[in-house]
């Protein structure tokens, strides 16, 4: 008889049987360094049918645009309110020579497109229908120039195109171009990933590279705008921070960045629908990892750059799986689930907890590449839960952060455990005050109880994301089946929040 209750003792502590219990406190009377807007970035990188097709169609599509620029797409980002768009790479614009995409488009040279699917770019989309598309969606354009096949001059010359007011050879090539206003970029990667595909460099070396570029991409608007942001780390390589915030004067750099993928394993990244639990739980634990990649990066800036000047800028992030089956796999396009939903929630989080150094972040990428926030097919889009994601979570923009800290319930598969849990929580300039809370349990819902600590909300309403699957995506077929809802799982008594929220799913809630 004890054996038996032993055992179902046991099997009780194994099923979905109670919801998990979990506690937290914020401080909501202490609001703190503002979460930038640029944290919620995105990226633009000719690959695929990303620009071609996803942003772009030409001004003799059937489908309508602006400029040859699709217009839904063009509705779907500016609800997003996205601060800032990175183009033309990634690896591309470490091959890519700006003054090819400019002038009369017939004229444009063709170019091999030798890192995405060796496919002939035409050069069509160039730096006038990129700036001008930034200007559409009241974006600010991040460019990222050659340094890998470039020359200094080239970028130098780059800057003086799109920036100076006054008469110059490159401002003069600009007005024979049709723009007379100087467009005023303020975001510029000096090269990308130069640790590997922009050139394969050895920190040291691109340290020094890194000097000589900086120098010469003058401030041309001559109001102090200008942001450098070096080509950072590859995921844990802490190395290639030190000796880059080591050897860069700070006179010289505005930004370092930093590139991390929840991939599984590179030699098999796994399904992005048909997935199991343990690949689910496997893309979690590498998306979970930011949080001490950006604490350790983070501890390297500090100890050389201890006011916190140059910010970490997670220029690449998200998730990356096997492409949809038939399609090119030089082409990285892929489905969006609620495994993504969890990833963006949770990953938004750790950067608002991160805020003071994460100043800037873009989710790699836009449209039909990788962890895309939206979907083509022809004249039809979709939106992804990560868009949903985004759009929720969209309040923090420029919102002070409050600190939240909460403990958690484990998540736990095999001998492996994840806390359950993440959260955030900041303060608008209303004084609205919101917490984005992400249960990446697969099967267990979860109970929170928040102290309130004495700070006075007449009440609370909220938004959730969740789905019957955890392999649910929205397709062409049913692109409405994962939207966010209205949330009554949320209840204020007396000094306490109390949230009951679902497996997998998403909350935002908001505080008056
Ligand atoms: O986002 C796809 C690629 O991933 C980018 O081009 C490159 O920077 C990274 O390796």
């Amino acid at each position: 008889m004890k054996k038996i209750l032993t055992g179902i003792i046991a099997l009780m502590g194994t099923l979905p049987y109670a919801d998990a219990q979990n506690t937290a406190t914020l401080q909501a009377g202490s609001p703190k360094q503002v979460i930038s807007k640029h944290i919620y970035g995105h990226f633009a990188e000719h690959l695929g049918r990303l620009i071609y097709g996803g942003l772009y169609v030409g001004d003799t599509s059937k489908i309508a645009n602006t400029a040859g620029v699709r217009n839904d797409v063009v509705a779907a980002l500016k609800k997003l309110q996205i601060p800032n768009l990175r183009w033309p790479g990634g690896c591309f614009a470490d091959t890519y020579h700006w003054k090819d995409g400019i002038g009369p488009r017939a004229q444009r040279p063709k170019i091999v497109n030798v890192w995405w699917g060796g496919v002939t770019e035409d050069n069509s989309f160039g730096t006038h229908d990129f700036l001008n598309l930034c200007e559409l969606l009241g974006t600010e354009p991040y460019v990222s120039g050659n340094v890998g096949s470039g020359q200094v001059q080239e970028l130098a010359d780059w800057v003086q195109y799109t920036n100076f007011p006054g008469e110059s050879p490159m401002s003069k090539l600009r007005r024979e171009n049709g723009r007379d206003k100087p467009w005023n970029v303020k975001y510029w990667g000096v090269g990308n990933e130069a640790w590997g595909c922009g050139g394969n460099m050895r920190p040291e070396y691109y340290a020094d590279i890194y000097r000589k570029y900086a120098t010469f991409m003058a401030d041309w608007t001559n109001t102090g705008n200008m942001f450098r942001i070096a080509s950072g780390a590859n995921s844990n390589d802490y190395n290639w921070t030190e000796v880059l915030m080591k050897n860069v004067p700070k006179s010289l750099i505005e930004g370092i960045a930093l590139h991390h993928y929840s991939v599984i394993d590179w030699n098999k990244k796994g399904p992005s629908t048909a997935f199991n639990e343990q690949q689910y739980f496997t893309t979690m634990q590498r998306a979970l990892a930011m949080d001490t990649l950006i604490a350790k990066h983070a501890a390297i800036m500090d100890k050389y750059d201890p006011e916190k000047k140059i910010a970490l800028v997670v220029d690449e992030w998200g998730g990356w799986y096997e492409v949809e089956p038939g399609s090119n796999p030089g082409f990285l396009y892929q489905q969006n689930t609620m495994r993504d939903a969890m990833l963006a929630g949770a990953t938004l989080n750790i950067f608002h907890n991160h805020s003071d150094r994460v100043r800037m972040a873009n989710i790699a990428q836009v449209v039909n590449v990788l962890q895309a926030v939206i979907l083509t097919q022809g004249d039809k889009m979709l939106l992804t839960p990560t868009y949903h994601v985004m759009e929720m979570y969209k309040v923090h923009q420029d919102a002070k952060w409050l600190p939240l800290t909460i403990k958690t319930n484990d998540y736990k598969v095999g001998n492996e455990t994840l806390p359950a849990l993440s959260v955030s929580a900041s303060k608008d300039s209303l004084g609205r005050t919101h917490i984005s809370l992400t249960n990446i349990h697969a099967t267990q819902a979860q109970d929170i109880s928040i102290d309130l600590q004495g700070a006075q909300f007449k009440n609370v309403s909220g938004r959730i994301l969740a789905s019957a699957k955890l392999q649910d995506y929205n397709s062409f077929e049913q692109p409405n089946k994962i939207q966010p809802a209205a949330f009554k799982g949320a209840t204020i008594k007396g000094n306490t929040l109390n949230v009951k929220m679902p497996p997998f799913s998403v909350v935002v809630l908001q505080l008056n």
